[in-house]
C-alpha cells in the first residue's frame, strides 16, 4: 500500500508534513511531492493547489510516478446539507462536477458529455467506513456521508447553494474533489475525500473561510493521520 495525501491549499498539509518521516522530496509540474512514510505507512504528500485542473493532474502525478495505490484528499469545503454547521464534517460517497453544464446539448446538469459510465464517481467503501469511524472516534463533530460537488468558484451566494441541494443532493461544495475522484476512478484507484466545513457557502462564506480554515484544516489533518494509524 501507498498512500497519496492531497490538499489544495498549504494550511491543509503543513500539519501533515511535520508529522510524517520525509524521506525524499520531488518536483513535476510545479507541484511537491513528499516522500515518506506516517504511522509505518509509505506516503506521498502534496499540494495540489486550488481548482479541478491542479487536483487532476497532482492525481495523474501521484499514480504514474509514485505508483499510489490509494487516494486521500483533505481540506475544507463549505456546507450544503443543513445539518453541517461550521467545523462539521463531510466523508464523500461520491463527487462530481457541479460546473460541467451541457444542458443545451441534451445532458444532465453535472454529466460529461459522450462519457462511458457515471459522472458521479464513487468513493472506496472500506475507505469511507474507516474515515467515518476514526472522525467518530476522534471528534464530537456531525458527520455526514455524502455527495461532494466540486467546480471552479468559491460559492458565496445562497441560491445557488439551493440549486445545489435540489440539483445535485450535495452535502457539501469545494473546488478539487471531483478532479481527484475521476483521476482515480479512470485509474481504478481507490479514493475518499474528507471535507472540513470552513463556511456555509452563503453570503458569510468569504470571512468564515477566513476565519474557520486555519481551524478546519486542522481537524481534516488530524483524521487523515488517524486512518493512516488506524488501516493495516
Ligand atoms: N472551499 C471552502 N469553502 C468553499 C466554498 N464556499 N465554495 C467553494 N469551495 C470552498
Amino acid at each position: 500500500m501507498k498512500f497519496g495525501i492531497i490538499g489544495a491549499m498549504n494550511e491543509e498539509i503543513e500539519r501533515m508534513k511535520t508529522e510524517m518521516t520525509v524521506l525524499k522530496t520531488h518536483i513535476y509540474a510545479t507541484v511537491t511531492f513528499y516522500e515518506g512514510t506516517m504511522h509505518e505507512k509509505d506516503m506521498i504528500l502534496c499540494k495540489c493547489g486550488v481548482g479541478k485542473v491542479n487536483a487532476a493532474l497532482t492525481t495523474q502525478i501521484l499514480i504514474d510516478k509514485f505508483a499510489t495505490t490509494h487516494i486521500l484528499f483533505t481540506g475544507v469545503a463549505g456546507a450544503i446539507d443543513e445539518s453541517l454547521d461550521v467545523g462539521d464534517l463531510v466523508v464523500s460517497t461520491s463527487a462530481m462536477q457541479h460546473d460541467i453544464d451541457v444542458t443545451a446539448l441534451g445532458f444532465k446538469k453535472g454529466q460529461i458529455p459522450y462519457f462511458e459510465g457515471s459522472s458521479d464517481f464513487k468513493a472506496d467503501k472500506d475507505l469511507i467506513e474507516i474515515a467515518t469511524t476514526v472522525a467518530k472516534e476522534k471528534t464530537d463533530r456531525h458527520i455526514v456521508q455524502g455527495k461532494i460537488v466540486s467546480g471552479d468558484q468559491f460559492i458565496s451566494n445562497h441560491d445557488y447553494v439551493q440549486t445545489l441541494r435540489k440539483d445535485f443532493d450535495a452535502a457539501c461544495v469545494e473546488m478539487e474533489g471531483a478532479a481527484v475522484a475521476q483521476v482515480a476512478t479512470l485509474n481504478d484507484i481507490p479514493f475518499v475525500i474528507i471535507r472540513s466545513m470552513s463556511d456555509k457557502a452563503n453570503g458569510e462564506a468569504s470571512m468564515s473561510f477566513a476565519e474557520f480554515t486555519v481551524l478546519a484544516s486542522e481537524q481534516s489533518h488530524l483524521l487523515v493521520s488517524s486512518m493512516l494509524k488506524y488501516i493495516n
